[in-house]
């Protein structure tokens, strides 16, 4: 990760060859609205792409690893600049969907005034979180730096609140066109991860760090493997070569989940949830937990180091996943009402007062629920983690030389993703009846595997599928769901309910340079 955000000046290192026709076009559309907006041309422009998450859901603000991959679809952002006069600065930002995202003027008194109204859905909030966090490092590069005023224009393919990330990449986008569009040339990928985690929280939701780390560092072609303990790295993972070979299908339920107003009963909630597992079985057991980089400061990977590093056990546990698994007994054993918890026993175990309890886990992101499931939560991340540990370990140890291994590696693969989709569904309570739905179509037209991604509750899934069942595949998706339960989508929503391509590329600065491609 301390490689530096590549720049380029063309576009052919960036998509996949099938996608490069489509993408030059709307790369010169953007450049044209740009400079009929604005009335010149943008100097550069930042892009990131969305990503899908494989494995591993649920479990990045525990501080267990995942395995997304960066999508072909993504936001792209022309930027023009000029020096401010004073410390006061202005982004004048517009999107080339104008009746959905209409354009703004911002303007700040200094670079110490970026307020974020969390309370409010506005897309801009998502820019002013790059924004936030850009500013601290452009700060470091240079202590009497002033913040240029900006001229921005954001373009994005991703489809918004469907599961692929389009926050984040909106929020990485918009960090690196403030850090280049202020003369900062030399990203590293870890610095623009790292602050965009933090910063996109400013929006209202608690997340991890997955998405952002795919946005900037995936690699065409490949998965990558996020680790965020005992810090954030990335490894990216080849595919095994299968006969036939395997294949990922990304499909829209169409079904919205806006976590920005599902938050105190959906995804805060389980952050929530999550974290009072882990202080709730470190005061049973008596132990510290250490203060990690997790969403809301303790962890259940942070029970983990801490219980290991304690006396309370003596047996010799070799390997990363026995460690795991006894984590696993461990919550039957010191969480087992199933029913849930309740505030004033929470407050109890944990020796602190219903209100210090509010303060200290429930106020920065309001939440609404008397009862907290610890049990199941605390159940679905250790499991989670064992699963993705497993399914890493099959890609990277596994070169099937026959039909018939690949068709075992196969099944392993897929099995794993069918568990995960179950533990999400009935553990983990994040899915909904339609995503069951089409994971169910998938499975019996030919998938191996089917699951929600992302932060579920509606939004997309992904399949592990053989190339050959492909078209079988949609055929029944479109046979049994979108024709009968979604039957008013757009053509253009029909065009894009399902992907099949290509893991695509990182975050990226491309130049523009006066011969550039897309100016003529
Ligand atoms: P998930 O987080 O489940 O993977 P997501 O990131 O697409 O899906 P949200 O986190 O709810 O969904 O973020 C969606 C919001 O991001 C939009 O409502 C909008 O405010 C902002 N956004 C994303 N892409 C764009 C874009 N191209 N133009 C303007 N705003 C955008
Ligand atoms: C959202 C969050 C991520 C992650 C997923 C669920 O996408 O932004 O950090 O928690 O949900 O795996
Ligand atoms: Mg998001």
């Amino acid at each position: 990760m301390d490689e530096q955000i590549p720049v380029k000046t063309s576009l052919s290192e960036l998509y996949p060859a099938d996608a490069l026709t489509t993408s030059k076009k709307r790369w010169k559309n953007l450049i044209s609205k740009f400079q009929s907006e604005f009335g010149h041309n943008p100097t550069f422009i930042a892009r990131c792409p969305g990503r899908v998450n494989i494995i591993g859901e649920h479990i990045d603000y525990s501080l267990y690893d995942a395995l997304p991959a960066g999508v072909v679809a993504d936001v792209i952002i022309a930027v023009a600049s000029s020096l401010a006069k004073s410390n006061q600065f202005a982004v004048a930002i517009s999107n080339t969907n104008p009746e959905k995202f209409s354009s703004r003027n911002l303007e700040f008194k200094d670079k110490d005034s970026i307020d974020i109204d969390a309370a409010k859905h506005e897309w801009t909030n998502y820019f002013k979180a790059g924004l936030k966090g850009a500013l601290p490092l452009l700060s470091k590069a240079n202590p009497d730096f002033r913040q240029s005023n900006l001229e921005i224009l954001v373009d994005g393919t991703v489809p918004t609140g469907g599961g692929l990330s389009s926050s984040a990449a909106f929020v990485c986008a918009s960090a690196l066109s403030v850090l280049y569009g202020n003369g900062v040339h030399s990203i590293t990928k870890r610095s623009l991860t790292e602050l965009a985690i933090v910063s996109e929280r400013s929006v209202g939701v608690n997340s991890g760090g997955m998405d952002q780390s795919a946005s900037v560092c995936s690699e065409s072609g490949k998965a990558l493997h996020v680790a965020f303990y005992p810090q954030l790295s990335v490894e990216p993972v080849s595919f095994p070569k299968t006969d036939p070979p395997l294949t990922f299908m990304i499909a829209q339920s169409f079904v919205a989940s806006d976590k920005h107003v599902t938050g105190p009963v959906c995804y805060n909630l389980r952050v929530v949830e999550v974290t009072l597992a882990a202080e709730y079985i470190a005061a049973k057991l008596g132990l510290k937990l250490p203060q990690d980089s997790s969403s809301l400061g303790r962890s259940l990977r942070g029970l983990q180091e801490a219980y290991f590093a304690s006396n309370k056990t003596n047996k010799d546990f070799s390997s990363e996943s026995d460690r795991v698994s006894h984590m696993l007994s461990l919550v039957q054993e010191h969480l087992s009402n199933k029913n849930g918890y309740d505030r004033q026993e929470i407050a109890t175990t944990l020796g602190i007062s219903i209100s210090e309890l509010e303060e200290r886990y429930m106020t920065t992101f309001p939440i609404h629920a008397e009862n907290f499931l610890l049990n199941q939560r605390a159940t679905h991340v250790y499991s989670e983690a064992l699963r993705v540990h497993k399914f890493i370990t099959l890609m990277k140890e596994s070169s099937p030389s026959s039909s018939q291994e690949s068709e075992t590696l196969l099944k392993e693969l897929g099995d794993l993703m069918n568990q995960s989709q179950i533990s999400c569904r009935e553990v983990y309570d994040c899915s909904c009846p339609e995503l069951d739905e089409m994971c169910n179509i998938a499975r019996e037209a030919g998938s191996y595997g089917s699951r929600l991604t992302g932060a579920g509750w509606g939004g997309c899934t992904v399949h592990l599928v053989p190339k050959d069942k492909v078209d079988d595949i949609r055929t029944a998706w479109i046979d049994k769901y979108y024709k009968t339960k979604k039957p008013d989508l757009s053509q253009e929503q029909r065009a894009e309910a399902v992907v099949v391509s290509e893991p695509g590329h990182g975050a990226m600065i491309i130049e523009l340079q006066d011969n550039s491609e897309f100016l003529t």
